[in-house]
């Protein structure tokens, strides 16, 4: 531990720790774009500088850590300064959308950039003009909205360890792209999503919640039920229908990671193939019955089988989807009820 002062606070502080993380922990809120605490550092967009005394440039807060005695400002007006010129460069070489088009999630450029108060870039001069990548199924891919932070770099190589992405490029021309600079694809891709949460702009968006105003939604934060896992994510709604689904990065389980089931799949909330009723085959074609007819079908059923064939004649095979105290009655159901060990689940892990 060393002795620092933060914004004029004295404080024992680790000399292990970036000022970043120490300044959070201290509730102090420093701007980032290219931090990812998961992510090996990248160092790259500066906006998380702060001063500190006796030193000439400013320092990039989340690769600096604190030495003894070391007096820092994280808002001072050099910091502030810096931080609205460097937002200034990086709008200045956007498309004027970034306020119309917004994001649902992770769109910290326009946070910043409405907190301060850069909402139009002064600096005229060549643009990027890259053609929208759509050709996949589940993002959208847009190379004009990147400021080449490196997060879906380094999440697909880290975290998913795809290693789609990479820089390619030189100076004002240097961009994100796959090999052969191809558009995404399943050839080349898992579609995992995991690149679109990390991104801080509107350069990845989920195609399922594109068109989706961020102002019509409301969270209901939530436990995924496609698997035993337990990871917790935000339910995007709108007009009471589940329209996506946000990741967290508080998240205790997965953090902003999830599979693909979780990620995309909550639209079969709504979908119309979804059973409503208990269906019975009768003559080869399914009716629909009520619950009491389907259980006296299946009790009936059962017996049969069991008095002209044995116990050993059934077998249970239980869901993922069912909660441990479901699943636990149902495998006492096959074995102290029915009489038989034959019971499985659909996830054999
Ligand atoms: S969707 Fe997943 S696999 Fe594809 S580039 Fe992004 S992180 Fe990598
Ligand atoms: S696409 Fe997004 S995450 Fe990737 S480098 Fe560009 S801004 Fe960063
Ligand atoms: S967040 Fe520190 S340099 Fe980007």
């Amino acid at each position: 531990m060393i002795s620092i002062t933060l914004n004029g606070q004295k404080m024992e502080a680790s000399a292990e720790k970036s000022i970043l993380e120490i300044a959070r922990e201290n509730g102090i809120d420093i701007p980032t774009l290219c931090y990812n605490k998961k992510l090996t550092l990248f160092s790259g967009c500066r906006i998380c500088v702060v001063e500190i005394a006796g030193r000439k440039s400013l320092a990039a807060s989340c690769s600096t850590r604190p030495l003894e005695g070391m007096v820092i400002q994280t808002h001072s007006d050099k910091v502030l300064k810096s931080r609205r010129e460097i937002l200034d460069l990086l709008i200045s070489n956007h498309p004027e959308d970034l306020f119309i088009q917004t994001k649902v999630g992770n769109n910290k450029l326009q946070e910043y950039a409405k907190e301060y108060e850069v909402l139009k870039g002064s600096y005229e001069g060549e643009k990027k003009n890259y053609e929208v990548d759509s050709v996949n199924a589940v993002y959208i891919r847009d190379q004009n909205k990147c400021i080449v932070c490196g997060q879906c770099v380094n999440v697909c190589d880290q975290v998913q360890i795809s290693h789609t992405y990479d820089y390619l490029g030189k100076g004002f021309n240097t961009k994100i792209g796959t090999a052969f600079d191809l558009p995404i694809s399943t050839d080349n891709c898992r579609l995992c999503g995991q690149c679109v949460s990390a991104c801080p702009t509107g350069a990845l968006i989920h195609k399922q919640l594109a068109d989706i105003e961020p102002a019509k939604i409301t969270k209901v934060r939530t436990t995924c039920p496609f698997c035993g896992t337990g990871c917790n994510f935000d339910l995007n709604i709108v007009d009471g229908k589940v329209v996506g689904v946000t990741p967290l990065e508080e998240a205790t389980v997965n953090g902003t990671e999830l599979c693909v089931k979780g990620r995309y799949h909550s639209d079969m909330i709504g979908s119309k193939h979804r059973l409503t009723t208990p269906l019975i085959k009768k003559n080869g074609v399914f009716v629909e019955a009520t619950y009491d007819e389907a259980f006296e079908y299946i009790i009936d059923n059962i017996k049969k089988i069991k008095d002209k064939y044995g116990a050993d004649s059934l077998a249970g095979l239980s869901s993922a989807r069912c909660v441990n105290e479901d699943n636990y009655i149902f495998q006492k159901l096959f074995r102290a009820g029915f009489g038989t060990n034959n019971v499985d689940h659909c996830a054999r892990t």
